[in-house]
């Protein structure tokens, strides 16, 4: 089948999987609030029902698949969805992104259960910053999440850090060498102004420009690594041979390349990240469509896909958090981690 193109030329390839909107982090970036309106447990995706949807995706050219929530590992018995995705010849990367509190007790499972690469959120390696950052003090765990990964046989691991200017922009190389102990590689992300970002203001944004020239002050010549990849991030190399990686999304969006979409733990299927609207799978396959139905439904979203989310939001002059919270909590699916960060 040739490959399902949006508007733009873009290929359907990359599918992110929410497993569930709940999280045991209140990171001041995605969910500053305590209390959030969460998704009726009824409407909440069995995981055959996750498995039967991504096989349609599959058929339509996907090959990555990465899961994520809210928290993933919140979703009791998550090595069985694995397990069933695992067992999917046609998915060529099955990944996870995790804030790693969990992660220790679960890395062994989740790689006997057939998961390729683990993702783990680390804005610090302060425990008391950290604490300030989340409204949690689970540091210690995160840590020792992270050390069970590469113990749990895996390899690939990624490290992604949300960098705030005056919070944890100081850390920069600290992490850079942290990630070589692990060992994974450090990706620095952009502070982006997307859903649950209420608290976003420009100020607070260290962009890559800014985070190369700190690095290079510490390190020395940092030479781009050189490859072809839809994946968001830029990656470089220090002179030591150390790579890490930049996620530029609000000051050098990727949208050109992008290849991916999202399904939220209640089957509503986004196009991309700051998209107000997504498509009801759920509905139509509850209600008993097949996956001819489904395929013709997913390929006419894709088809008709516009979105540039993040390079909308670069061309807007004096630039405010995407979402107030009033909205949020109107619609809890304008969240980034109801949508899968
Ligand atoms: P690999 O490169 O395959 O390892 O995965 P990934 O980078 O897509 O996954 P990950 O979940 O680690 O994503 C890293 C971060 O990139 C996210 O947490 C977001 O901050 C950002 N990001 C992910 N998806 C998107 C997207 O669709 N649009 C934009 N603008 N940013 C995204
Ligand atoms: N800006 C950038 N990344 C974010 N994430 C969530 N909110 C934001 C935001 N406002 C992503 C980060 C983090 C993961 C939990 O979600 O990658 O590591
Ligand atoms: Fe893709 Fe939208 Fe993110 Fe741009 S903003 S990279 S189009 S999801």
């Amino acid at each position: 089948m040739p490959p399902v193109l949006d508007t733009r030329g873009r290929t359907l390839r990359n599918l992110r999987v929410s497993v569930t909107d709940r999280c045991n982090l209140r990171c001041g970036y995605c969910m500053p609030e305590e209390e959030y309106v969460w998704l009726p447990r009824e409407d909440i995706l069995h995981f055959g029902e996750i498995a039967a949807l991504t096989d349609v995706f599959l058929e339509l050219g996907v090959d990555k698949v990465r899961l994520t929530g809210g928290e993933p590992l919140l979703r009791r018995d998550l090595p069985r969805l694995v397990r069933m995705l695992a067992a999917k010849p046609r998915i060529r990367d099955l990944a996870m992104t995790t804030n790693g509190v969990l992660l220790a007790e679960h890395a062994p499972a989740l790689k006997a259960a057939g998961l390729h690469r683990v993702t783990v959120s680390l804005d610090t390696l302060d425990p008391q910053r950290f604490a300030r950052l989340t409204n949690r003090t689970t540091h210690a765990q995160v840590l020792e999440g992270i050390a069970s990964v590469p113990r749990a046989g895996f390899t690939g691991t990624k490290l992604d850090t949300v960098v705030m200017r005056g919070v944890n922009d100081d850390e920069l190389a600290s992490l850079i060498e942290f990630g070589k102990s692990v060992p994974a590689e450090v990706r620095f992300i952009e502070y982006m102004d997307v859903g649950g970002a209420t608290r976003w203001s420009m100020e607070q944004v260290v962009g890559r420009a800014e985070m190369l020239e700190r690095l290079e002050r510490r390190y020395g010549r940092i030479e781009p690594v050189v490859e072809t990849s839809t994946a968001p991030a830029d990656r470089f190399r220090l002179p030591d041979g150390t790579t890490f990686g930049i996620i530029s999304s609000t000051t050098a969006p990727f949208c050109a390349d992008c290849d991916r979409s999202r399904l939220t733990a209640d089957g509503l299927w986004y196009l991309c990240l700051y998209a107000t609207r997504g498509i009801d799978l759920r509905g139509p396959f509850r209600g008993g469509a097949g996956p001819e139905e489904l395929k013709a439904l997913i390929t006419g979203g894709w088809r008709a896909r516009t979105d540039r989310g993040a390079e909308d939001r670069l061309a807007l002059g004096n630039r405010q958090p995407l979402v107030q919270i009033g909205g949020l909590k109107r619609d809890p699916h304008l969240e980034m981690h109801t949508r899968g960060g």
